[in-house]
C-alpha cells in the first residue's frame, strides 16, 4: 500500500502527540499525585446523618485553634445553610452529599469543589475581608437547582479564640 509522504508525517505526528498527551497524565497522576480537590476519605452517603463526623454539622473550632466548618449538601440545600467564620484565619471546609453529586462554589473567591457522595470534600480557604458570601450549588443536581444555595458569613476580627494561628494578609 502506498501511503504518500505527507500523509505519513502527519500519521506519526497524530501518534506522537497522543504519545505525549498519554506521558502527561501518567506524570501528574503518579508523579505529582494531582487529583481532584478531595483527600480521597469516603463515606456511606445513606448514613451521613448518623456518622460521628457530620452528626454536628455547622463551625467548629478545633483545640489547635484551627477553624472547621462540616457541611452536608442534599437536594436541594445545605446543612447549615448559614456559617459564620472568622476573617484572616485558615478555614477548613468538609463537605459531604447524601444523595448525588452537587457542587459547592463560594461567589467571588477560588473556593470551589465538587460534593460527590461517597466522598468527602475538603479544601481550605482564608477570608481576607469580612462580608457575606453566597454559597452555590454548580453542579446540575435535580428540578431544585437554581434554588440551593447558602450563606458564609465572614465575620470582622475580633478577640481571636485562644491560641488561633493568625495569618497575615
Ligand atoms: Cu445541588 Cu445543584
Amino acid at each position: 500500500m502506498n501511503i504518500d509522504l505527507y500523509e505519513r508525517i502527519w500519521m506519526w505526528a497524530a501518534v506522537a502527540i497522543v504519545a505525549v498527551f498519554l506521558t502527561a497524565i501518567g506524570v501528574s497522576t503518579f508523579a505529582y499525585a494531582v487529583r481532584p480537590p478531595s483527600h480521597m476519605e469516603t463515606i456511606d452517603p445513606a448514613t451521613v446523618m448518623q456518622d460521628p463526623r457530620f452528626a454536628t454539622p455547622g463551625v467548629t473550632i478545633l483545640p489547635d485553634g484551627s477553624v472547621h466548618v462540616t457541611m452536608i449538601a442534599m437536594t436541594f440545600a445545605f446543612l447549615p445553610n448559614e456559617v459564620h467564620v472568622p476573617v484572616g484565619h485558615p478555614v477548613t471546609f468538609r463537605i459531604t452529599s447524601m444523595d448525588v453529586t452537587h457542587g459547592f462554589e463560594i461567589a467571588g473567591t477560588n473556593a470551589n469543589t465538587m460534593v460527590v457522595p461517597g466522598y468527602i470534600s475538603q479544601f481550605t480557604y482564608t477570608f481576607r475581608e469580612p462580608g457575606e458570601r453566597l454559597v452555590v450549588c454548580n453542579e446540575y443536581c435535580g428540578v431544585g437547582h437554581h434554588t440551593m444555595q447558602g450563606k458564609v458569613i465572614v465575620d470582622p476580627a475580633g478577640p481571636a479564640p485562644a491560641g488561633t494561628p493568625a495569618v497575615t494578609p
